[in-house]
């Protein structure tokens, strides 16, 4: 193990986030399509600790399946009672035993907190040989954040709570960030000491860094260059102002990465989501999950993508995609659904008004418009004709439909599945195929067509119809003389 690496980082998550009016857990709202925690937590991991804790206390069933679903390895600490900070790395310390080497704690509220800081604070606490070292920054406008105090010679000599402080201790801007590096047997020897008399009531962790300042111990401070990634979410208007400057980050990396994105202030990508050089992002549009834009794609305007892949060259405009494959080349929309299980292989094409389900659409087949395509194989360069409906559904189970290659659907067919159309074959517009149609064939299934000669101006005498029947009528006599 590196000298930098800390033996264990705690992460703070039990607080009740009351300012969040909330019956979700503050700690388990998403920004980036990641809860804060989640993102907290991946600071976390770019330490490399030995453990990973993440204390658990307010709405702790919500925030425990959440660690245990996306967060293997993580340890979950419970904190019955919300004792303050101290209280909380004390229970830590209590029920998983001394903690030797650096102890990195953290609050589980700073989402947009960058791995690098961390790395950088966790460096600056080895290299000072400190027993504490605190992050801290310059805050334009630190109401409520903790004061950093030093002496005269520059040294840190505490922290001290917003509501405990004066008014000239407020008047300071350097603030505690809420992570800090401590030496694990120090910390839990001071925390022992630590009390609760303060305007909280509380457990501070930041009264263990005048405690071992008085114990003749080193405190010191790494101050972030950045305040903006520091700032903590308390409320619906800073989790807002942290969804955008993270989507910011996220942006500005796949720019310099070579992506095209037209409109900065309309489009959002979750921070899991990859794209290749060349890929071109038009407005209003949300790339969500594990979302991946291959070199030369081109998405946009108004697209949702989640958890989607397009292939190199593929277009994609005014869609709603999830969980879809969309090969090279192909082209979907404009006003298209693709749903789970949707793969559109090279050149292939759903078009205007299409919705596609568990269903592939081979090489170079088209599916242009008014269209809904479930539980099917479409062939390769196969046709479907507009308005055509894959009657997948029969009231009690689903069922798949082949098409072949080369096949031709004509408009307007409703082709009842199970059912097969070969390779080559047709089916004749209207038709309601229930029976396979075999290669080279074309099926037929609907009423054959006869007219009634004269039925309009027998029957609907004196209306506009019966009037240009009549004329049309006129007209052919005459022109039949
Ligand atoms: C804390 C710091 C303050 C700092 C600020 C930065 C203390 C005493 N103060 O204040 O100096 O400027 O963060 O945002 O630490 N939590 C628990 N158990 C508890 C109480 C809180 O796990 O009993 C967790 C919360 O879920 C949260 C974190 O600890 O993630 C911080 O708690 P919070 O109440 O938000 O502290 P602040 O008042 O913001
Ligand atoms: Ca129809």
């Amino acid at each position: 193990m590196s000298a930098s690496r800390p033996a264990a980082v705690i992460v703070l998550a039990a607080g009740e986030g009351t300012r969040m009016k909330s019956r979700t857990s503050k700690v388990l709202h998403e920004i980036g399509g990641r809860a804060m925690v989640g993102h907290v937590i991946a600071a976390a991991r770019a330490l490399e600790p030995g453990r990973v804790f993440v204390v658990v206390g307010s709405r702790r069933e919500q925030v425990e399946a959440y660690l245990a679903e996306r967060e293997p390895g993580v340890e979950a600490v419970v904190q019955e009672r919300q004792g303050g900070t101290g209280h909380a790395v004390r229970m830590v310390l209590e029920q998983v035993g001394a903690l030797d080497g650096t102890v990195v704690v953290t609050n589980g509220d700073h989402p947009l907190l960058s791995g690098e800081t961390l790395r950088a604070l966790a460096a600056a606490h080895r290299d000072e040989g400190n027993a504490v070292t605190v992050l801290t920054t310059e805050m334009p406008d630190a109401t409520g954040y903790g004061r950093v105090l030093r002496d005269a010679g520059g040294a840190v000599t505490g922290i001290v709570e917003h509501k405990d402080a004066t008014a000239e201790q407020r008047a300071v801007h350097e603030i505690n960030v809420g992570m800090y590096a401590f030496d694990g047997a120090l910390l839990a020897d001071a925390l022992k000491r630590v009390t609760t008399d303060n305007a909280g009531g509380e457990e501070y962790l930041t009264d263990v860094v005048a405690i071992l300042r008085g114990d003749g111990h080193r405190a010191g401070a790494f101050l972030a260059p950045d305040w903006v990634e520091t700032q903590g979410v308390n409320d619906r208007v800073q989790l807002a102002q942290a969804r955008r400057q993270l989507n910011d980050r996220v942006l500005e990396a796949h720019m310099r990465a070579g992506v095209t994105i037209v409109d900065p202030a309309s489009t959002w990508i979750d921070v899991e989501v990859t794209a290749e050089p060349d890929a071109v992002v038009h407005p209003n549009t949300q790339l969500h999950g594990a979302t991946h834009l291959g070199a030369g794609a081109e998405v946009g305007p108004g697209c949702t993508l989640t958890d989607t892949r397009v292939g190199a060259d593929a277009t994609v405009v005014n869609a709603v995609c999830v969980g879809a494959e969309i090969g090279p080349q192909a082209s979907v929309g404009p006003f298209a659904y693709l749903r789970p299980g949707a793969r559109l292989a090279r050149k292939a094409k759903a078009g205007t008004y299409v919705e596609l389900k568990n269903s592939e659409v081979g090489e170079g087949a088209k599916v242009p418009h008014l269209t809904y395509v479930g539980d099917a194989e479409i062939g390769p360069g196969a046709n479907i004709g507009a308005g055509t409906i894959f009657a997948n559904y029969d009231g009690v189970g689903k069922h798949r439909t082949e098409i072949g290659a080369a096949a031709f659907v004509g408009s307007n067919s409703v082709l009842v599945a199970p059912v097969t159309v070969a390779d080559g074959a047709y089916t004749a517009a209207g038709s309601t195929v229930t029976s396979d149609v075999p290669p080279g064939a074309i099926g037929v299934a609907r009423g054959r067509q006869r007219n009634i000669e004269g039925w309009v101006e027998r029957s609907r005498a004196g209306t506009p119809s019966a009037e240009a029947a009549r004329a049309a009528r006129d007209e052919r006599d005459r022109d039949g003389e």
